[in-house]
């Protein structure tokens, strides 16, 4: 079996790849440990300047793997201890993010982007934060930062309604910087990260901390909305919905 996550270091820049594209890159408890050991080694190591996050030329990431969610709701529906150790090395990471989107963002694969600096979408890139429609609420403090990046209207638009961004739409929302062809999508991002790279890294340091604010909040929304989401994942309407997705193909 190949790596699901593959950690790549080209210079300063460390390109972390998602790599389960026959399930879309739907993310597994052992990928989240393995993407936030590659986000949390990147700060330790003064070499390393950005974080490139990539996943594969069909799906960026399907979200969370429904199957684990069904888990979970029988399991008293904590998240994981790897999610929360994901969504916590985001928040805290200091090393600049970039991340390179083809295809389907779903779920996480979406509110992680709201933590990166800087995001390339091909034009066949596509947003969606299904939550609610799945019997759930939003994670990664994406309740927090979503308003906050693109107004309320369009965060509950997002968050709650389940509506999906089309790539220009996402540029527009400010989650996407730049929108090119899909087969240029990872070539803009590694030119995006090297650019952060070059830069004097004591300057990015100070300006990203100055400009991200207290890490103390974005944290503490992650904890309110975990405690949410344990509740939500138990839920009748939540069973439904994944057993529901899990089942599509058999009828
Ligand atoms: N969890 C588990 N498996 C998933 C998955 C997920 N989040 N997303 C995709 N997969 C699996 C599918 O079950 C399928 O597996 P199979 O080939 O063994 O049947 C495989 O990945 C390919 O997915 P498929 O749905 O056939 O591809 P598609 O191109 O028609 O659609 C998506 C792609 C991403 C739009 C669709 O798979 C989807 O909506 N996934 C669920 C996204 C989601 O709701 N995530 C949770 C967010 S909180």
């Amino acid at each position: 079996m190949s790596e699901l996550v593959t950690v790549t270091d080209d210079g300063p820049v460390r390109t972390v790849r998602m790599n389960r594209p026959e399930k879309k890159n739907a993310l597994t408890m052992a990928m989240y440990d393995a993407m936030a050991a590659a986000i949390e080694d990147a700060g330790r190591n003064q070499a390393l300047r950005c974080v490139l996050i990539a996943g594969s030329p069909a799906a960026f990431c399907a979200g969370n793997d429904i199957g684990d969610f069904l888990k979970s709701a029988g399991e008293g529906g904590a998240l994981g201890a790897p999610i929360m150790r994901f969504l916590y090395a985001l928040a805290r990471c200091e090393t600049p993010l970039v991340a390179a989107v083809q295809g389907s963002a779903i779920g996480i694969g979406t509110t992680m982007l709201m933590h990166c600096d800087h995001v390339v979408a091909g034009n066949d890139a596509h947003f969606s934060t299904p939550f609610v429609g799945l019997g759930l609420v939003p994670e990664a403090a994406s309740s927090l930062i979503a308003p906050r990046l693109m107004g309320q209207a369009r965060a509950f638009s997002l968050l709650v309604m389940g509506r999906p961004l089309r790539a220009d739409e996402a540029r527009h929302a400010g989650l996407v910087n730049t929108v090119v062809t899909a087969d240029a999508v990872e070539m803009e991002a590694m030119k995006a990260a090297r650019e952060i790279a070059a830069l004097p890294p004591q300057g990015v340091l100070a300006s990203r901390r100055l400009m991200r604010g207290s890490r103390d909040d974005i944290v503490a929304r992650i904890e309110e909305e975990a405690a949410m989401f344990k509740i939500r994942l138990q839920s009748a309407e939540a069973r439904a919905a994944f057993e529901t997705f899990l089942m599509r193909k058999r009828h």
